[in-house]
């Protein structure tokens, strides 16, 4: 099963990265599948260790997918690494194998600590909607425009119907986004 994360990586020069990643879950076992071109895997390639936060604060998952923002943190209990201040849960994890046949790598790893901060709520739908919102903001240059915009426009009702604050600013900001890359219909 791939649950949605954000993953934090850390560079050499100690410097924090938050990106979006599917992960394969796994209880003892957690893969990670970045492209190699992606700040994600370099950074895995630097350092060997990398947390999978649980959060769903579906606001920090739109302004990750579009762009680099640095989100409060606070210090990993097991690994060197960061935490999101704004987790329900998290794990930490050490890099066991790494292929990189494909130009998305598979990067298996172990997981070394659990953490839990706060309830994880039920289903929401505008939160399932803005993550896939979310994930074609980063696929623009490969998916056909109309495909985005009809997609946009019916994730839109979703969030209108059972949204709160949190779920309309993040729509409206990969709304932007999707309409500044692609053009507005
Ligand atoms: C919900 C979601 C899941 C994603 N999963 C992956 C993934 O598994 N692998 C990947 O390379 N990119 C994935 N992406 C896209 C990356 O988050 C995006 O390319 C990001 O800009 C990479 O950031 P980075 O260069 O800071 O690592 C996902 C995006 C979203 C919104």
């Amino acid at each position: 099963m791939i649950i949605e994360s954000i993953l934090t990586t850390t560079d050499a020069n100690g410097q924090v990265n938050c990106a979006p990643m599917g992960v394969e879950w796994g209880e003892e076992l957690i893969v990670i599948k970045p492209f190699q071109n992606t700040a994600t895997y370099r950074n895995l390639m630097a350092h060997n260790t990398a947390v999978v936060n649980l959060t769903d604060n579906v606001l920090l998952i739109a302004q990750s997918a579009i762009a680099s923002p640095v989100f409060p943190t606070r210090p990993a209990v097991r690994i060197d690494g960061v935490v999101l201040q704004d987790v329900c849960s998290w794990r930490e994890v050490e890099i066991e194998t790494i292929d990189t046949h494909e130009p998305r790598a598979r990067i298996a790893t172990r997981v070394v600590y659990r953490g839990f901060a706060r309830e994880f709520l039920g289903f929401n739908r505008a939160r399932h909607a803005v993550l896939e919102a979310a994930i074609l903001a980063t696929r623009t240059h490969i998916l056909p425009r109309e495909q985005i915009l009809a997609e946009f426009e019916r994730l839109q009702v979703i969030v209108d119907k059972t949204a709160g604050a949190q779920e309309h600013e993040a729509m409206q900001l990969l709304t932007d986004y999707v309409y500044a890359a692609v053009g507005a219909p």
